[in-house]
């Protein structure tokens, strides 16, 4: 087993070039079953839950071919030869309940694992069947498979989400663009990721209006040519090293984003109390003294990103007074508090709330990894404090963060993947 060893306590400083996003390459890549034609994914980060989006495509019969050098991906789409996406591989990457929107908007049928839970939360998919229902799919559960069918194709309708729910929204906007006639997707999720989606859905033809917006109008078409798009940057990726680069109280510059992909989480570190600037492609974050407690809820785009809290609230350990961070989008993401609190920060879990006394000292232990961001932020923390600190069970951190240990090493960080003995 592989592990992270960080030997703490060394300023950052330097300028980082931001990956593409895993979460828009992950639903863009399964739009390329949309269209019999040869698509092209380029700017696509390099991590395992890709590979395994592939092996994913690839058991559908679809010809895949990702030219690393190039961070690009090939899909021919003529190939398809099966509309089931198995268990072995759902199982490792709930993400792969992507594919139903696609099967069913190109084929009228699709077969795909139940996902299960995760670390983070039970995850249910009820609000994607619910919202590819109202376009006329049925589905049936058995064996663990969910198994949906349009018959006579999908048509367009009105989808009302009963909450903004991102994969949700991806597999509604999809299924809709080959739908017979007019869709609405209301209450749709607005993240970036969304935006990013329907762009590369454009390429291939699509008729969408108001991404980015919680109104998505369709027109759906009879079919879609291959796409040529490019993934926008990792805005997780971005924040993660911007925490990185504070808590070692440097400075660090991410290029390759733009801000208004940062929005609320540069609001938090400007309340902070870091020095924030950017230009049209980078953000800078600089430590200029003592950071001080804030109050951060997860929300839906625009608000605080779930997936950015687990760093956040490694961050805070180092500011002056206690801060409050409440989790409203999954039910379980505090799993790094035990792991942080080995490292010697001070935090409290009510509820969906973690209190996390700033002012810590922080000293290296062995601590294990339990899911993606989790990882990021135990790095973040090993970052800062005294001595080495050991991070266990890191495939959790391949999945989302594309070579983490040589962009962190650029910036002067003494991190080191090694074997486990
Ligand atoms: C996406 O997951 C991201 N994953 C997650 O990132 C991210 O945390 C999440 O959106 C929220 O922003 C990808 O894009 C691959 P949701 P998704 O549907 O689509 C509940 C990471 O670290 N819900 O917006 O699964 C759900 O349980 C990952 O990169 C239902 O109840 O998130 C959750 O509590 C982690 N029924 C909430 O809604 C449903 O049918 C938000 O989930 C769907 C969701």
């Amino acid at each position: 087993m592989e592990k992270l060893r960080i030997v703490g306590g060394t300023k950052l400083n330097g300028s980082i070039e931001i990956s593409g996003a895993k979460n828009a390459a992950l639903p863009i890549l399964f739009a390329t079953i949309l269209s019999k034609q040869k698509s092209k994914v380029r700017n696509v980060p390099l991590l395992a839950d890709i590979n395994t989006t592939l092996k994913v495509l690839d058991s559908l019969g679809l010809t895949t071919l990702f030219k690393l050098s190039d961070h690009c991906i090939e899909v021919d789409g003529s190939t398809l030869t099966s509309i089931e996406a198995p268990y072995e591989l759902v199982r490792t990457m709930r993400a792969s309940v992507l594919v139903l929107g696609p099967l069913l908007g190109r084929f009228g049928e699709a077969k795909v694992s139940l996902p299960g839970g995760c670390a983070i939360g039970a995850r249910p998919v009820d609000f994607h069947l619910s919202a590819l229902e109202a376009l006329g799919a049925e589905f049936k559960l058995e064996g663990g498979y969910i198994h949906g069918f349009a018959k006579s194709g999908l048509k367009g309708a009105v989808m009302k989400l009963p909450f903004p729910s991102v994969g949700a929204t991806e597999n509604a906007l999809m299924a809709a663009t080959l739908a017979k006639g007019n869709s609405r997707i209301e209450n749709a999720a607005c993240e970036p990721e969304i935006v990013d989606l329907a762009k590369s859905l454009r390429s291939m033809g699509a008729k969408i209006k108001g991404e980015g917006t919680s109104t998505i109008e369709i027109e759906g078409v009879s079919e879609l040519n291959g796409m040529d798009h490019s993934v926008a940057p990792d805005r997780v990726e971005a924040a993660t090293f911007l925490c990185a680069g504070l808590i070692t109280k440097g400075k660090v510059t991410v290029t390759g984003i733009n801000e208004y992909y940062l929005s609320s989480a540069l609001k938090v570190l400007n309340d902070m109390g870091a020095k924030i600037t950017a230009d049209n492609d980078s953000v800078t974050a600089e430590y200029v003294g003592e950071l001080k407690a804030v109050t951060i809820e997860t929300l839906p785009f625009p608000g605080f990103p779930t997936d950015m809290q687990a760093q956040f609230m490694s961050l805070l350990t180092i500011a002056k007074g206690t801060s409050a961070i409440t989790e409203t989008i999954f039910e379980n993401r505090f799993m790094h508090v035990p792991e942080l609190n080995r490292l010697g920060a001070r935090i409290r879990i009510q509820g969906n709330q973690a209190f996390v006394d700033g002012e810590s000292k922080l000293a290296g232990a062995i601590v294990m990894a339990t899911d993606l961001r989790a990882s990021a932020s135990l790095i973040i923390a090993g970052l800062a404090a005294s001595g080495e600190t050991n991070i266990r069970r890191i495939y959790h951190l391949d999945r989302g963060y594309e070579h983490i240990e040589k962009k962190l090493s650029s910036l002067g960080a003494k991190i080191y993947r090694e074997f486990e003995k």
